[in-house]
């Protein structure tokens, strides 16, 4: 099977990114992560590749004196590693409409929560867990989408649901949540692998 070619954008520890990267080194996975770019030359998940030999990059808007530069350089990036998905994980700027239109449903984002509730803005990382405990629901989730120009927005590809226990903290349903993030996000990228996804309107369809 012809191995897809990521990019992974992450801006924090990257545990998401080490699942990703597992899951292609036993074999379960027919990907390659061509580079991992990260906004914080201090993210943990830029060591993560650098441990497995896989590019890495520090891209941040601080580099560049305009917006418009900082786009060129990373279109730049992904269109010279021939890169077939941008997969984002725990990447926390929002990215340009140009480059949100250039990797139109070719661009995946995982969010701990079940879509549409508990996203936008300010909803991300623990804040998320923290409104999903104080709403009061008995569950929450993990969601994988497409990206497009608004935030947290974009068609859903998978969700999976995860219990909300009465003696949660935001940080335990973190932990609980963030386990699921890890399976589920190798397995969207798989049925980008296998081709099995088609997009009609708001709606993602997997092929069988
Ligand atoms: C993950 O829980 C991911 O879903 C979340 O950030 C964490 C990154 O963890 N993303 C968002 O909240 C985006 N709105 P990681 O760096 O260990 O993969």
């Amino acid at each position: 099977m012809k191995k897809i070619k990521l990019a992974v954008l992450a801006s924090g520890g990257g545990t998401n990114l080490q699942a990703i990267i597992d899951k292609i080194e036993s074999g379960k996975l027919s990907a390659e992560i061509r580079v991992v770019i990260s906004n914080n030359s201090k993210a943990f998940a830029l060591e993560r590749a650098r441990k497995h030999n896989i590019k890495d990059v520090h891209l941040s808007h601080k580099m560049f004196e305009t917006k418009d530069k900082f786009d060129e350089k990373l279109l730049e990036i992904l269109k010279e590693n021939k890169i077939d998905l941008v997969v984002l994980a725990g990447y926390m700027k929002i990215l340009s409409p140009k480059v949100i239109r250039a990797y139109k449903n070719r661009m995946i984002n995982i969010h701990p929560a079940l879509l549409p509730h508990f996203g936008g803005t300010g909803m991300y990382g623990i804040h998320v867990h923290e409104a999903v405990i104080k709403s009061g629901v008995k569950v929450t989730g993990v969601t994988v989408h497409l990206v497009d120009e608004i935030y947290d927005h974009g068609a859903i590809i998978i969700q999976k649901c995860v219990p909300v226990e009465d003696s949660d903290t935001p940080e335990s349903l973190a932990e609980r949540v963030l386990k699921v993030e890890h399976q589920l996000y190798s397995e969207a990228i798989g049925l980008f692998a296998e081709e099995k996804i088609e997009v009609k309107g708001n709606r993602v369809y997997i092929k069988k």
